[in-house]
């Protein structure tokens, strides 16, 4: 059995702008959908907001040299588009380019490579209460506006991209569930969402490969996926199982891999799923330079008693095994299922290059004793990873990893109480210590990850 990662194997660790900058009506910053959602009482728990959140924003120095301390090769961190441009339109903001132009030096200056993405949830308001957001297919542009902008300003040093986190959270939690900003409520609206963002996504990538190839960097989607074992061996819940992935994951990633959406989900949804154009279907196909994937969790997936009730599209029954162990989420702490769904993604589409561009666990820490001695969340990640180093060895091209999160911050509607971070932050004073947890990433960095 080989014992190691590649030897170039990225490192990382990620964070994302409105979890963690504060400074919310400073800089020239315009409002984002997620400055109004907190506004709406009984929305975040606790009445959290972002507008301090970790304070990133006025402490970033001390964060770059907390990223020193974790010996970090690489930093995931998201660009705020309400900063970048104010309104989501027209000219960009000074102040915005200068913030960000500090972190990106900061990381180089500290041999960290800058892993930028564009759009981790923080719309600018006025694209949303002006231009119903990512309903109006003209976002499109917009969107490749504001990317042209961030290639334009960092893109001399930044040489990896992200477009979109997560869409499949901004279709179905933002406009479907209406869990996240902008917090709607609808069984059509997710498809619409979905299809504007990905072709907001390939055009991004278009004016990047058209534009800035000079600039020599890879640009890639990041999708969020849970595995599913189906429940028995029956073929009634394997295709539940398969039918449960390709709405999770296949939905994003079969358009820019394969083309078009997955057969499964047009003959289910019929006209509800919108049809990509030949022109846009040419602009998405192939539009990822890798696979970025934000994993956490597994389910078991069978095949549903009753017949299919409304607004339950894939008609998939979820539920957990008892015997697993749970996150302060509940979430299962599965890391087979970390594997399969790698070699998952591997089979279906053609062997692609893949990061894990998040993974970890948040963690019950009633205090700072129990914080700093997070045993459970470097036993997460050393069981995950463990399961990453079994999927190169069975030939998946997993070339990063990245956790979540270099620093306990805003967890969206679960506010401050959920912490995901290898080095906790105090509540009060906001004072940044690495958790045992941090400690040992940094060892397994050095070693690259002959520990594990
Ligand atoms: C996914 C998201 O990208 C991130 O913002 C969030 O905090 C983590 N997962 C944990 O839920």
């Amino acid at each position: 059995m080989g014992e190691r990662f590649p030897e170039d194997f990225v490192w990382g660790a990620a964070t994302a702008s409105y979890q963690i900058e504060g400074a919310v009506r400073e800089g020239g910053r315009g409002l984002s959908i997620w400055d109004a959602m907190t506004q709406i009482p009984g929305k975040i728990l606790n009445g959290d907001t972002g507008d301090v959140a970790c304070d990133h924003y006025h402490r970033l120095e001390e964060d770059l040299d907390l990223m020193v301390e974790l010996g970090l090769k690489a930093y995931r961190f998201s660009i705020a588009w309400p900063r970048i441009q104010p309104d989501g339109k027209g000219a960009s903001n000074p102040q915005g380019v200068a913030f960000y132009n500090r972190l990106i030096d900061g990381l180089l200056k500290r041999g960290i490579e800058p892993w930028a993405t564009l759009y981790h949830w923080d719309l600018p308001l006025a694209l949303q209460t002006e231009c119903d957001g990512w309903l109006n297919r003209e976002i499109v542009e917009w969107f490749g506006i504001y990317a042209r902008i961030c290639f334009e300003n960092f893109g001399d040093r930044v040489k990896k991209w992200i477009t979109l986190n997560e869409p499949w959270c901004s279709s179905v939690l933002g406009h479907g569930i209406g869990l996240h900003a902008p917090g709607r409520v609808d069984c059509n609206e997710p498809y619409v969402v979905a299809h504007h963002l990905i072709l907001s996504h390939a055009k991004a990538v278009e004016i990047y490969r058209n534009e800035f190839a000079a600039q020599n960097g890879q640009i890639g989607l990041v999708n969020n996926c849970d595995f599913r074992f189906p429940l028995t061996d029956s073929a009634a819940d394997r295709a539940a199982a398969e039918r449960s992935l390709e709405f999770f994951l296949a939905w994003f990633a079969d358009p820019v891999w394969k083309g078009d959406y997955p057969a499964v989900m047009r003959e289910i949804l019929g006209d509800r799923l919108p049809v990509f154009t030949k022109a846009e279907r040419a602009m998405v196909l192939g539009s990822s330079d890798f696979f970025g994937l934000n994993h956490y969790t597994t389910m078991l997936a069978s095949e549903p008693e009753g017949a299919r009730e409304d607004g339950e599209d894939q008609h998939v029954h979820l539920t957990v095994d008892s015997t697993w162990e749970k996150t302060q989420m509940d979430w299962g702490v599965v890391p087979a299922g970390c594997r399969e769904l790698l070699k998952w993604i591997d089979a279906r589409y053609d062997h692609p290059i893949i990061y894990i561009t998040e993974n970890g666990c948040a963690l019950d820490e009633p205090d700072v004793q129990a914080a700093l001695n997070d045993t459970a969340r470097q036993e997460y990640h050393r069981s995950y990873l463990r399961e990453c180093r079994n999927a190169i060895e069975q030939g998946v091209d997993l070339r990063g990893y990245f956790a979540w999160s270099l620093m306990d911050n805003f967890e969206w509607s679960f506010g401050y109480e959920y912490r995901f971070g290898l080095c906790r932050v105090e509540p009060e004073t906001l004072e940044r210590t690495p958790k045992a947890s941090a400690r040992w990433y940094r060892e397994v960095i050095e070693c690259n990850g002959e520990n594990i």
